[in-house]
């Protein structure tokens, strides 16, 4: 099983429009409605890949209850604490078909107590006990402190699960010192542990030397369309991502993570699980959904993907 943790749990709903004019009313149709969030998507593509899922962290009122309703629909296993203090927020994407491209409106989350924060901690162990692979996904609502995914991680790995962070800013500058087992900022978030904008690939090199120095077993970071670099056991790999037509890239991350969990958890070499993770963020590419891939593509896009080794 994998358990993936989402701090700032969703709905997320989609407008496809023709085209979206700032300023002037639009008609849409009907929108997709998805539970989102980073680990709630990861979960959601972990169960489509097949293995079992349980989806936890914090969720709130009437919004909370339609996410673990809708999970519950989409046979994925959950464990949330509710929190008192407001509502799970509402996300909102608008895909504009004329231009292509996704605009994105995001609520803040509840407010979440020390006690609920350590209500979390507690599932995490139990649910850690319970799976191969936990996944730390998404930022970290407003005040919950930003060493959150240290605590967490710590206390997944001391019930003997591999950890895989995908965060940014402070989460995952303090979440790097539980050394998980895998991190995957992007290009954007990797500044942060560059100190500057990452320019160029060889800079990329000496973080990956001392990420791996520091106890992370394995670094990748996501370069979108220009695929993805990771360091694992000495070794330097590049998978340069297939060609395809995208519709949204929001959420590529989110399937490329899911895959990854699954292929770890089932035992498999880094090289293949790079290639299935690059196959699915592509998959997800392909589709309107955020984190959601057919996975047919998936089968299809890993044909078309090497791997280098640097
Ligand atoms: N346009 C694309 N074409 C082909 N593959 C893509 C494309 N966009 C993303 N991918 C694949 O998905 C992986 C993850 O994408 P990306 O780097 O955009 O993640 P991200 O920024 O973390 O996304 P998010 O946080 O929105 O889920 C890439 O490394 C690549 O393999
Ligand atoms: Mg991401």
């Amino acid at each position: 099983m994998i358990m993936t943790v989402t701090l700032n749990a969703a709905i997320d709903k989609t407008y496809i429009v023709p085209k979206f004019p700032i300023g002037e009313a639009t008609r849409a149709g009907r929108p997709l409605v998805h539970p989102g969030g980073k680990g709630i998507n990861v979960a959601r593509v972990v169960r489509q890949f097949g293995m079992p899922s349980l989806a936890t962290g914090f969720v709130g009122g009437k919004n909370g209850e339609a996410i673990t309703d809708m999970l519950s629909g989409l046979d994925v296993g959950h464990d949330f604490v509710r929190v008192a203090g407001g509502e799970s927020r509402l996300c909102l994407t608008i895909i504009d078909e004329a231009s292509g491209r996704a605009t994105e409106l995001l609520e803040p989350g509840p407010p979440v107590t020390a006690r609920e924060l350590s209500e979390l901690k507690r599932k995490v162990e139990l649910g850690a006990r319970r799976s191969k692979v936990a996944v730390f996904s998404g930022s970290i609502p407003e005040g919950i402190p930003s060493s959150v995914y240290r605590e967490l991680i710590a206390a997944a790995q001391a019930a003997g699960c591999l950890t895989i962070l995908d965060t940014s800013g402070d989460g995952l500058v303090q979440g790097i010192a539980a050394k998980p087992f895998l991190i995957k900022p992007n290009e954007h978030e990797v500044a942060r542990l560059l100190g500057k904008p990452l320019e160029r690939e060889e800079e990329l090199y000496p973080l990956f030397g001392r990420l791996l120095a520091q106890g992370i077993a394995c670094a990748v970071v996501s370069l979108g369309a220009q695929g993805c670099i990771a360091a694992h056991n000495g070794t330097l790999y590049k998978v340069p991502a297939p060609r395809i037509r995208a519709v949204n890239t929001v959420g590529c991350g989110d399937s490329f993570v899911g895959a990854l969990a699954v292929q770890l958890a089932s035992g498999a070499s880094m090289e293949r699980a790079l290639i299935q993770a690059a196959a699915a963020g592509a998959a997800d590419a392909l589709t309107f959904e955020a984190g959601f891939v057919r996975v047919e593509d998936v089968k299809r896009l890993a044909q078309e993907i090497s791997v280098m080794r640097l």
